[in-house]
């Protein structure tokens, strides 16, 4: 499987979302990556659900959203009739993950869980069977524009391990700092999904920048 890469709308100009959201329909992109913050789960409100209506309108591709909420078993309906195909949540913000992932795959999406770069991967050792996607923290969640955190390559190969181990199917994301200096090494440690918020859309031409990124890992 080619490597995905997933632009973060966190970074897109939101004056100018819809222009933002068909450079990503017209490039190589693989997802949208839409990421929700609540201003408790993570020191930061992103946007809501009008928001994210609206950008389903337009999305052309995947849409991989990412909760960074507390108690998100409360919208996990709302969140697929406005058009998610994955649902990621916090690892730190479930008391019954297990429950919480039948509960999203029951709305017919695909579920991800996502985990704070202080959380150890060897914690989904009993629940990796039933998950779609983890997503690996490689920033403190809240904000985009961020410094990649060296230790996520580590993350990546034991995540890499448990799930060749487990014989399971899922796929590792990496959220936060991610540029053309850190995308090949990611994916040689096993990275399947590539989030870029910052490098793609703070770029002079992200069309381009998509497209180099891609290349870079194909
Ligand atoms: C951080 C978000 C990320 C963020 C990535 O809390 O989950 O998805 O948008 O942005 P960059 O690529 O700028 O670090
Ligand atoms: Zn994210």
């Amino acid at each position: 499987m080619s490597t995905k890469i997933a632009p973060s709308v966190l970074a897109a100009d939101f004056a100018n979302l819809q222009r933002d959201i068909e450079m990503v329909n017209q490039s190589e992109a693989d997802w949208f990556h839409i990421d929700i913050m609540d201003g408790v789960f993570v020191p930061n409100i992103s946007f809501g659900m009008p928001v994210l209506k609206a950008i389903s309108q337009h999305a052309k591709k995947f849409i991989d959203v990412h909760l960074m909420i507390v108690d998100p078993d409360r919208y996990i309906k709302t969140f697929s009739e406005l058009g998610s195909n994955m649902l990621t949540v916090h690892y730190e913000a479930c008391t019954h993950l297990h429950r919480t992932l039948q509960a999203i795959k029951a709305e017919g999406m695909q579920a991800g869980v996502a985990l704070n770069p202080h959380t150890p991967v060897h914690l989904l050792k009993d629940v990796i069977q039933d998950i779609d996607m983890v997503c690996l923290m490689s920033v403190n969640p809240g904000f985009g524009g961020q410094s990649f955190i060296e230790n996520t390559y580590n993350k990546v190969a034991e995540l890499k391990e448990l799930i060749l181990n487990k014989n399971a199917q899922t796929l590792i994301e990496i959220d936060g700092g991610v540029t053309d200096k850190n995308a090949e090494k990611l994916v040689k440690t096993g990275a399947d999904v590539l989030v870029a918020g910052s490098f793609v859309f703070k770029s002079e031409n992200p069309k381009e920048t998509i497209k180099g990124l891609k290349a870079l890992v194909s």
